[in-house]
């Protein structure tokens, strides 16, 4: 493994190490002999939903392993003190670096390709990189004696629910095929503990929203909440995807939860499963739901200005309604969204977006207003 460290502007240092193939430079914490106990590794740690836990895991003095390949985050805003491995979840060589340079205790994988309607035109790219990867990190794991895994699932498992709120018993029919790598993914962490005991939670989150710390703008954008943010500050029109779905206002609701109250739901999912909880699925969601059409007037409430939007025709993949039953993880995990509301969590996202703007350099492309 290649390493690279960074000294940023506030005088801390970020390593990194890059999984090229090299595997002379082995993981420092190895050669130094003092392999720390209970590393915490995290896939997809410089993402969005991520964040928010790696910052409370580094806060707590925890030992931060991520892995990921920054495909849709410059990795930036990871906390310093965060030893950030750049690969693939799949990839063979940085995934026995890892598990030979530091002692796993616990794994968040939330490494995965998590566009729905990107998903219906590339299914077998998510079939690629959120089963095939995520198999290969499972083997490692199961092989590393089984630290237990907290699994980023989604609501997107349910498909259009049969009720609502939807339970963690509901069947699971996915619409699209995010959902079913999400729900495959699911069963062989099942299997694994039946044939190897490896102990799992799968978190069906609903939305993610809100923010906490730095934002880093997604080129495209294509999450609502962000998107009616940057409608309202001057950028392209909000198209509103379907206004005749069978809902109060003919538009698309969904269960907005903040990704500060998803983060302690990891760590609330961690503690159930070292102290002998069973595994299982848990739904991480408000119990709430929000259409588009109330999501825009929080927005303009927020920002203080119209959303210009124009109707649009359904997203493929899209259920008209998702609401979340929380129940089991209030009851089993002791989890309650707390920062949930709805204006909250717009609030939130847009003084993000606008920290990230007015760090932008003038006419940045990426910045608030533009997509
Ligand atoms: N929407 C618009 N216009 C936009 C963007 C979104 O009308 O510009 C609508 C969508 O059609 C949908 C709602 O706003 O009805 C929410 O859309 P998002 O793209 O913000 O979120 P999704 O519900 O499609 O997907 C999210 C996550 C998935 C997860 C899913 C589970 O991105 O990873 O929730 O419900 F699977």
């Amino acid at each position: 493994m290649r390493k690279e460290s960074e000294r940023r502007a506030d005088g801390r240092e970020l390593i990194y190490y890059h999984a090229d193939g090299d595997t002379a430079d082995r993981a420092p914490a190895d050669r130094a002999g003092e392999r720390p106990a209970d590393a915490v590794l995290v896939t997809g740690g410089a993402g969005y939903v991520a964040g928010p836990l790696v910052a409370r895991l580094i806060r707590e003095g925890q030992c931060v392993v991520v892995l990921d390949d920054l495909s849709t985050s410059s990795g930036r805003t990871l906390p310093a003190g965060v030893r950030m491995v750049r690969a693939r979840v799949g990839d063979a060589v940085a995934l026995r670096e890892i598990f030979s340079g530091w002692r796993i205790g616990a794994v968040f994988h939330f490494a995965a390709d998590s566009r729905v309607g990107e998903s219906m035109r590339q299914p077998l790219e998510y079939y690629r990189h959120n089963v095939r990867e995520s198999l290969a990190l499972l083997e490692q794991v199961v092989a590393a004696g089984g630290p237990p895994i907290v699994f980023s699932s989604s609501a997107a498992v349910y498909g259009i629910p049969g009720v609502v709120p939807v339970p963690e018993d509901a069947p699971l029919a996915p619409i699209n095929p995010y959902g079913e790598t999400k729900a495959v993914f699911e069963r062989a962490l099942h299997w694994a503990e039946q044939a190897h005991g490896q102990r799992w939670a799968a978190l069906r989150y609903f939305n993610a929203a809100g923010a906490e710390g730095a934002w880093e703008p997604k080129t495209p954008e294509t999450h609502l909440i962000p998107s009616v943010l940057a409608a309202a500050a001057g950028g392209e029109v909000l198209r509103v995807f379907g206004d005749d779905y069978p809902t109060p206002d003919g538009t698309a609701i969904r269960d907005y939860v903040h990704v500060a109250d998803l983060a302690e739901g990891h760590l609330a999912a961690l503690r159930h499963l070292r102290s002998g909880g069973a595994s299982g699925a848990f739904n991480l969601g408000s119990g709430t739901g929000w259409s588009v059409a109330e999501v825009i007037v929080a927005a303009e409430g927020v920002v203080g200005r119209q959303v210009p939007r124009q109707a649009a025709p359904r997203r493929a993949g899209d259920p008209p309604i998702l609401i979340s039953d929380p129940s089991k993880a209030e009851r089993v995990l002791g989890w309650k969204v707390r920062r949930s509301g709805l204006r909250e969590m717009v609030a939130d996202a847009w003084q993000a977006m606008r920290g990230a703007t007015a760090g932008a350099a003038p006419g940045d492309p990426a910045g608030v207003g533009a997509r």
